[in-house]
């Protein structure tokens, strides 16, 4: 039988445009735009990155701050469009990128709910039938008719986490989110993403813990100023990243 992947990532580059030079105000800004003296410089995010995850995999990505990790979980996910190279994913893919995203913070928890089902695509019947459910595992009860910008940032990682995992999507991407909530939400996180996993559910995780990623993740993905610096089993990966660093 021939290995199904999940995700495929073929010689992906991501460039950003990053103005060379300081520019304090929109007329400095048109006054070089006409006399076209602006300088642009090219930034390698990610540098011909090709790798695969196997369906049901749980899959960890480390690196330092800034090695492209948030940009490549953004061009698996669909929010970015890479530079170069392409990326197939098979299944329903739900992304736990930017914390917020997909909430208008001047609306309740409750509110936000509906409408966050509502941009994942589920109608407001089939939302109203897991609204329990959302609310037990975020455990926000108390807080639910207040204004999500009076949340914390754990909070709002709760509702989002309870929403993204409801549905058991066909693949799980969480970038960083884990790590703003206390421990023991933290272990329900793990929990679900334990069971998520039993189901089928390929699970693609960023997280500045390493024992995070020790404790979930079968296989690891060391990124280093966007090049792919080692692949493999979890533990040899993040191994020699401890001793790399
Ligand atoms: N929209 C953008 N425009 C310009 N540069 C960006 C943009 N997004 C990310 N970058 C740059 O790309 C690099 C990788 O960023 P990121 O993927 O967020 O890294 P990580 O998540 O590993 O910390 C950083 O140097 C960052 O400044
Ligand atoms: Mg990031």
């Amino acid at each position: 039988m021939s290995t199904e992947y999940a995700i495929e990532v073929r010689d992906v580059e991501m460039h950003f445009n990053m103005s060379k030079e300081r520019i304090d105000s929109l007329k400095e800004y048109f006054i070089k735009l006409l006399q076209r003296r602006l300088m642009f410089e090219d930034f390698t995010a990610l540098d011909k990155v090709t790798f695969q995850v196997e369906k049901g995999d749980v899959f960890g990505i480390v690196g330092l701050n800034g090695s492209g990790k948030s940009t490549l979980l953004k061009i698996i996910s669909g929010i970015l469009t890479p530079t170069k190279g392409s990326v197939t994913t098979r299944g329903a893919i739900a992304p736990l990128i930017e914390l917020g995203a997909g909430f208008d913070l001047d609306l309740t928890a409750r509110e936000n709910i509906f409408l966050n089902g509502s941009v994942l695509g589920f109608s407001k019947k089939f939302m109203e039938e897991h609204f329990d459910e959302i609310v037990d595992f975020s455990e926000m009860q108390e807080f639910l008719d207040t204004p999500m910008k009076n949340y914390s940032s754990g909070m709002i990682a709760r509702i989002a986490f309870a929403i993204a995992t409801m549905t058991r999507p066909d693949i799980l991407i969480v970038d960083e989110i884990l790590a703003v909530g206390d421990f023991k939400f933290q272990e329900k996180c793990e929990v679900r993403i334990n069971e998520m996993m039993k189901g089928d559910t390929t699970v693609l995780i960023v997280s500045h813990s390493l024992d995070q990623i020790e404790r979930l993740t079968k296989h690891c993905l060391w990124l280093e100023k966007g090049k792919i610096r080692m692949i493999g089993e979890t533990d040899a990966v993040c191994d020699a990243y401890k001793k790399g660093y």
